[in-house]
């Protein structure tokens, strides 16, 4: 048998780099030790991906792009087709457990420094694969053709209306129309079932490219292909297989217990993951009472808020939400330390990191709520204390008291 296999192999490898390929990137591939709970996300936003591709190819089999049909086929889809619902379920929780993954696999990228040379093209890779995601989720929450999918596409389009000179006419072509219709929901669907998964995918391949070329930053921000023997394996490397694919084949399992909990017991996690007015069909003459975006924009729609308008242009605002995006993208040039891990930082940039941290979270809640006086007075602080860190970064970065980084890995 073994035999048999083995002949099979190099049959194979005769026309195909498999076991090259397997030995390079995984049996033989170097990873520092010292990987924690935070290196579990990478993976996991694998396996999200693959469930949201999944269960979307297994929902677009019964959905009808249409603003006639939509609103009645996801309903067919939950009530009727053959565990139908536990798709839809799998892919809106999805949605969610993705982002929630994404800014967790951020923040262990801020917390050591993952960002910094020569890991900058792995970070931006990184950014273009977020934005590519808000695009996919965006355009996805139009398709069930609910009150909020209508009026929240509605506001999110209009805002492209405030860019100068060519607002207007970027409205028009991306509605395919003057107002949101069937034409906007076909395009939606096109871009959002093909165009945009196949640029996450490529992208997805190219992040995993830079990131095997440079190799893995880990907790203590120590390159460990700085000290390697005499065979040329780090010294602090251990083989990625077994020891990380068991790892992360544990963080899937734990990751399923809290992803199965939520669509079992809570799939609309009480209004965050699907808004209440999207059970509702679309209706242009209705406006819900409370506009307001899923969870995981609403950071952005609250600077957005804090902006006021000039002139009856939201430009201001438009602006700076374009600009809260920008400034991640630019972490890698406004980072001047010399060191990377959290670990080994002076208290000036963890500070920056916390408060960073919570004015997130602050943006993130009041981009929920209807606004009032007091509300957009702390969103405003929250978005000054947002747009600080990125601003103050090269100062306190080059200022801060860092602790002397060892020479190879401690745990
Ligand atoms: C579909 C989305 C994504 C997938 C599938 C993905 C996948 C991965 C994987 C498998 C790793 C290696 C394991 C790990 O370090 O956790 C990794 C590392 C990394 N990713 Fe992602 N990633 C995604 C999105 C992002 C985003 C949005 C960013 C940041 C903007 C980012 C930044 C990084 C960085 C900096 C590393 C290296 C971390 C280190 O070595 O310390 N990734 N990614």
């Amino acid at each position: 048998m073994s035999n048999k296999k083995g002949t099979f192999m190099e049959w194979i490898d005769v026309r195909f780099p498999a076991t090259k390929v397997w030995n390079e990137h995984i049996a033989e591939y170097y990873a520092p030790k010292n990987f924690n709970f935070w290196y579990l996300f990478g993976s996991l936003a694998m396996v999200v991906l693959v469930n949201q591709i999944l269960t979307g190819i297994w929902l677009t089999m019964n959905y009808t792009p249409t603003a006639e049909d939509a609103f009645a086929s996801v309903e067919f889809i939950m009530r009727d087709v053959n565990w139908g619902w536990l798709l839809r379920y799998m892919h809106s929780t999805g949605s969610s457990a993705f982002f929630i993954i994404i800014y967790l696999h951020m923040l262990r990228g801020i917390m050591y420094g993952s960002y910094k040379a020569p890991r900058e093209l792995l970070w931006v890779f990184g950014m273009i694969i977020y934005v590519l995601l808000m695009a996919e989720a965006f355009m996805g929450y139009l398709l069930p053709w609910g009150q909020m999918s209508f009026w929240g596409a509605q506001v999110i389009i209009n805002l492209f209306g405030a860019i100068p000179f060519i607002g207007e006419d970027l409205t028009l072509w991306i509605r395919g129309d003057y107002v949101i219709s069937g034409a906007t929901l076909t395009r939606f669907f096109a871009l959002h079932v093909i165009a945009v998964p196949i640029a996450l995918l490529l992208m997805v391949f190219l992040h995993l490219v830079a990131l095997h070329k440079v190799g893995s930053n880990n907790p203590d921000g120590i390159e460990i292909k700085a000290s390697k023997d005499d065979k040329g394996i780090p010294l602090d490397g251990i083989p990625f297989h077994p020891y990380y694919t068991v790892k992360d084949i544990m963080g899937t399992v734990g990751f399923l217990i809290f992803f199965c909990a939520a669509i079992f017991f809570a799939p609309e996690m009480g209004g965050y993951f699907l808004e209440p007015p999207n059970f509702l069909p679309a209706d242009s003459l209705t406006t819900p009472a409370h506009i307001a975006p899923v969870w995981y924009f609403t950071p952005f729609y609250a600077i957005l808020r804090a902006f006021p308008s000039i002139a009856g242009s939201s430009f201001p605002g438009v602006a700076a939400m374009g600009l809260a995006i920008v400034f991640l993208f630019l972490l890698p040039w406004l980072d001047k330390s010399e060191v990377k891990s959290i670990r080994y930082r002076g208290w000036m940039f963890k500070l920056a990191l916390v408060l960073f941290c919570i004015s997130f979270v602050v943006l993130g809640y009041l981009g929920m709520q209807q606004p009032t006086e007091a509300k957009t007075l702390v969103t405003r602080i929250a978005t000054a204390v947002y747009f600080l860190f990125f601003l103050a970064m090269p100062w306190y970065t080059k200022m801060d008291k860092n602790k002397p980084v060892p020479e190879r890995v401690t745990d």
